[in-house]
This record gives structure tokens, sequence and C-alpha cells, in this order.
């Protein structure tokens, strides 16, 4: 098997019709609503990466035109194109070609509209009036307050929220069971909380994850290049118990084990800093935040990743004794 060629599961496995969409039940319902009226207003779909929202425009136009709907579906990346002019002229060119026989508008799907200036979206408002005869614009944003008001109330506005932790684990063993790959169940609830949701992020992750073969949580902080979580807590605690060495021993074995950067690295402290994991009063919680910022921006501007942390960490044990002689 030559991993290069496969197909990518998140194509895969997209949901071709709107029944196949995982959760976002209330727009798939009110989707189904226009395919079942043949009829349709100007749509937005707004929210966070990876949610399904040009899932849900092709899934829509499948069901509107059947398989075949690719001829009445235009398909634009406000990103890509060369702004206005070129989409004005695909627009333009696109009204012109044929309607399906019986559905009388043909779609839009305008991707990352957020990213359109000001000026554009006005542009963009004046075309979809001067086409509203036989096309609708589907726009898909991630930030719907950077669209300008008066293309928001002419679009039915669509809410996409992030998948729930059922929902990925579910879809994901769907996946593996039809791939044939091995998996621990809680591999599948590490990959959800990494991908915060965005399913595209998940599915890659476990595409990753299953190359290298049974997919386990080991597995998944390698692909992702993390360190696991339980490492960098172990390596705060032995720094606050005054073992410096223990804690510079493993900052070595999580850098090189995972091939992680310095960066990286104060990251994932941040985040487990924040964890409830990690037990810490919460004055010196809050002095750990503020010298990690410190030490970040040592990093960033280019100081040694070794240096820095090693530094970091001899503070803690001098902090954790100081705080520990106190109580
Ligand atoms: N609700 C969902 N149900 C099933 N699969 C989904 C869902 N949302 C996303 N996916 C999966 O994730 C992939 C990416 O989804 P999609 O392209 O629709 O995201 P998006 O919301 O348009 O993200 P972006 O804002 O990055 O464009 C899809 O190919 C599909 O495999
Ligand atoms: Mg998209």
């Amino acid at each position: 098997m030559s991993s290069a060629i496969e197909l990518l599961w998140t194509e895969k496995y997209r949901p071709r019709g709107l029944k196949d969409i995982v959760n976002q039940r209330e727009i798939v319902e009110r989707l189904m609503k226009f395919v079942h009226e043949k009829n349709m207003p100007h749509l937005l779909f707004a929210g966070p990466p990876g949610t399904g929202k040009t899932t849900a425009a092709h899934a829509l136009a499948h069901d509107l035109y059947g398989e075949e709907y690719h001829q009445y579906m235009l398909e634009l990346n406000a990103s890509d194109e060369r702004g206005i002019d070129t989409i004005r002229e695909k627009v333009k060119e696109f009204a012109r070609s044929r309607t399906s026989p019986d559905i009388a508008f043909k779609i839009i799907l305008l991707d990352e509209a957020d990213n359109m200036t000001a000026d554009a979206q006005q542009a963009l408002r004046r075309l979809m009036e001067l086409y509203s005869a036989n096309t609708r614009f589907i726009l898909a944003a991630n930030y719907p307050s950077k669209i300008i008001d008066p293309i928001q109330s002419r679009c039915a506005f669509f809410r996409f929220t992030p998948l729930s932790k059922e929902d990925v684990v579910a879809r994901l063993k769907y996946i593996a069971d039809n791939e044939k790959v091995e998996y621990d169940e809680d591999a599948l609830e590490t990959i959800y909380e990494i991908s915060e949701g965005d399913m595209r992020k998940a599915i890659n992750m476990l595409q990753t994850a299953a190359s290298l073969g049974r997919v386990t949580t080991d597995s998944v902080y390698k692909v992702v290049g993390l360190a696991r979580p339980k490492d960098i807590k172990e390596m705060l605690e032995q720094a606050l118990k005054g073992d410096f060495s223990g804690a510079r021993e493993l900052l070595r074995k999580v850098m090189i084990e995972y091939g992680l950067s310095g960066e990286d690295v104060v990251k994932q402290i941040h985040r487990e800093l924040f964890s409830a994991d990690l037990k810490l009063p919460e004055d010196l919680r809050v002095m750990i935040a503020d010298y990690l910022g410190e030490i970040h921006y040592r990093i960033v501007e280019g100081s040694d990743d070794d240096i820095q942390l090693s530094a970091f960490l001899a503070w803690l044990a001098v902090m954790g004794r100081r705080v520990g002689a106190q109580s």
C-alpha cells in the first residue's frame, strides 16, 4: 500500500447528501426544507474550520440537482481569486450557463468570504442583486462579523458549531472500522481533545496515526508533534519538588522523543499550567505564567531553547522550595 496515493479520508468520508451530515441537526433540517421546496434565499454559513460548511453546501447541491450537481454549482474561493473583477467575470459567465430542468436557480459557493475587503463586498452585494433571477449565493465564513451588514441582511444565517466529543469519536470509529484500522478507545478521545471539534483535523490525525499501525494515545501525540500532557506535568512537578536534574532529564526526553521545539514546549507547559490536573497555589500559578511569557518572548527572539528552558526549570525549583518552606 502506498500512502502517498491513498485517498485522503476527509474526502473519502465527506458526506454526499444532507442526511449523511453528522450533527448540525437544525441546519440540516432547514436545508432539507429548501430541497423540498426547490427554492432558497442566499445563505451565509458561519463557523469554525472543519465543522461542515463546505460539506453542507455540496450536500445541498447534491440533494437539489442529483449526482451531476457540479454543472449547476460554481465554487469560488475569495482568497484565491484575484479580486472582485475575476469573481465578477466568473459569476457573469456562470449565470449565462444552462440551468437545471427542474430548479430555476444555480448555486455559487463563495468560500472564505470573510477575507474580502469591505469594498469588494459592496461589489459582491451588487452581483448578488444583479443575478438574483437565476443564481443563489452561499457564502462561507469563519468570522461572520467581517461580513458587511447589507450582505448579512440579504442572507439566511446558519451557525455551524464545533462537533461534540460523541459525534467526533463515533465518526472516527466508523472510519477506522471501515478502513480496518485497530485503535485504543482512549486514543480516539485524545484525537477529539486535540482537534477541538474540528472534524477535518480529527480525521487527518486518525489517518496519519493509522499509517504507523495501531492507533494509540502515544502514536497520536507523536503524529501531531505534541508531548503527552502526562510527561509535561511530571516535568513541572519534579522541578517544583526541587529536583532540577530530574526535570531537565524529562525536558530532554520530550524534546528528543517528540521532536519538539522550545516554543512547542512552552506552549504545552502553558496549557498544562491551566489544566485542573496540576495542583498549585493560585499566586504561584500566576507567577509561573508571567515568567513563562518572558521565556516565550526570549525563545521567539532567537535565544537558545535549552538554555532558556533549563533556566525556567531552575527557577521553578527555587520557587517550589520557597513555597514549600512557607507552608
Ligand atoms: N458535520 C460533519 N459531518 C461529517 N463530516 C464532517 C462534518 N464536518 C466536517 N466533516 C469532515 O471534515 C471535512 C472538512 O469539512 P468541511 O470542508 O465541510 O469544513 P468547513 O466547515 O468548510 O471548514 P473551513 O472553514 O476550514 O472551510 C469533510 O471532508 C468531512 O470529512
Ligand atoms: Mg470550507
